[in-house]
């Protein structure tokens, strides 16, 4: 059995990381622009009969996804028994729905662009919403690989008299879940979006928090508006300044520096998306169990051969 791990430049250490735990060769991509912007990808790795899994960082999308398309075809035509991806970060899943008229939804569109390349797909918590599975969007075999536990330690490690808040709905399976396995408690809020930018979010209770230091969990911190929302209230109830936990730090434009601005003691996150001051929870060895799991279905066992 032969595999090969190809990472896409943006998350080195943790598609480093991944190869040794997958026993996979790394094999670099060689990718390089035109004067007019256009992409050459170029393998240079033994690809015959491998399983090849790329590993892509998502979080800019719009400039990735051409090129990983052109790798996982050309790996395909170079040998490669099979090329799964691993995106760490599944970008499009928000606009999982058309909330004005004649906007596209998305989330399938991006799915289905995805499974024409590659044979399976392993992702960390993917904004599951409207669509409450990954299988409702993917016809290709997929991994659903959920961060709480490694946040859930980290919390327990760091801030053990934290309360978790979650800014709204949405969160609360992902802080129901690390308060459970980090053993503290919790509060949901509510939030309204007015627009990209223009969230409000309800009052945190201050009694349940009492003693306690805050830890703002989400999945997404994108312009950083929920966060901050958020903050805003719990520094006006004279809470502790809250640490914030991210699992995507998507952070658009300056988010980051604007949630230490509002009064965030530190901001922490998984390495789903590559961020030098925040990454701090390491997302490999979950990746790796799930991709074994794919890697065995593929695999032909002896005594079927
Ligand atoms: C949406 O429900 C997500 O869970 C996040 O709360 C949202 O994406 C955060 O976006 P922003 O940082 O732009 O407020």
């Amino acid at each position: 059995m032969s595999r090969v791990l190809i990472p896409f430049p943006d998350l080195q250490p943790l598609a480093v990381e991944l190869g040794a735990r997958l026993q996979a060769r790394v094999a670099p991509v060689g990718w390089r622009r035109f004067p007019d912007g256009e992409s050459l990808v170029t393998l240079d790795a033994q690809l015959e009969g491998a399983d090849v899994v790329l590993v892509a960082g998502l979080r800019h999308a719009d400039s990735v996804a051409l090129a990983l398309r052109l790798v996982a075809e050309t790996a395909r035509e170079l040998g490669a028994r099979s090329v799964g991806l691993v995106a760490p970060y599944l970008p499009y899943m928000r606009q999982d729905t058309r909330f004005h008229p004649g906007e596209a939804i998305s989330a399938p569109i991006f799915a289905r662009f995805l499974e024409q390349s590659v044979d399976w797909l392993v992702t960390v918590d993917p904004h599951l919403h409207r669509n409450p599975r990954l299988d409702g969007l993917f016809s290709i075999p997929t991994r659903h690989v959920a961060a709480a536990p490694a946040m859930a330690a980290w919390v327990q490690a760091n801030v053990p008299d934290a309360i978790l808040i979650g800014p709204d709905s949405e969160s609360a399976q992902w802080v129901g879940d690390i308060a459970d396995r980090a053993q503290v408690p919790f509060q949901v809020l509510a939030k309204i979006r007015e627009g990209d930018r223009a969230v409000q979010v309800s009052l945190p209770d201050p009694i349940a928090a009492r003693g306690r230091t805050p830890v703002v969990v989400d999945d997404i911190v994108s312009s950083g508006h929920t966060m901050i929302e958020t903050l805003k209230h719990l520094s006006a109830l004279g809470l502790p300044a809250a640490t914030c936990l991210v699992t995507h730090a998507v952070f658009s434009e300056d988010a980051y520096e604007r949630l230490l601005a509002a009064g965030a003691q530190r901001v922490v996150s998984t390495d789903t998306i590559a961020h030098p001051a925040c990454n701090a929870i390491a997302m490999a060895p979950l990746l790796a169990v799930a991709c074994e799991a794919l890697l065995a279905e593929r695999t032909p066992s002896l005594a079927a051969l």
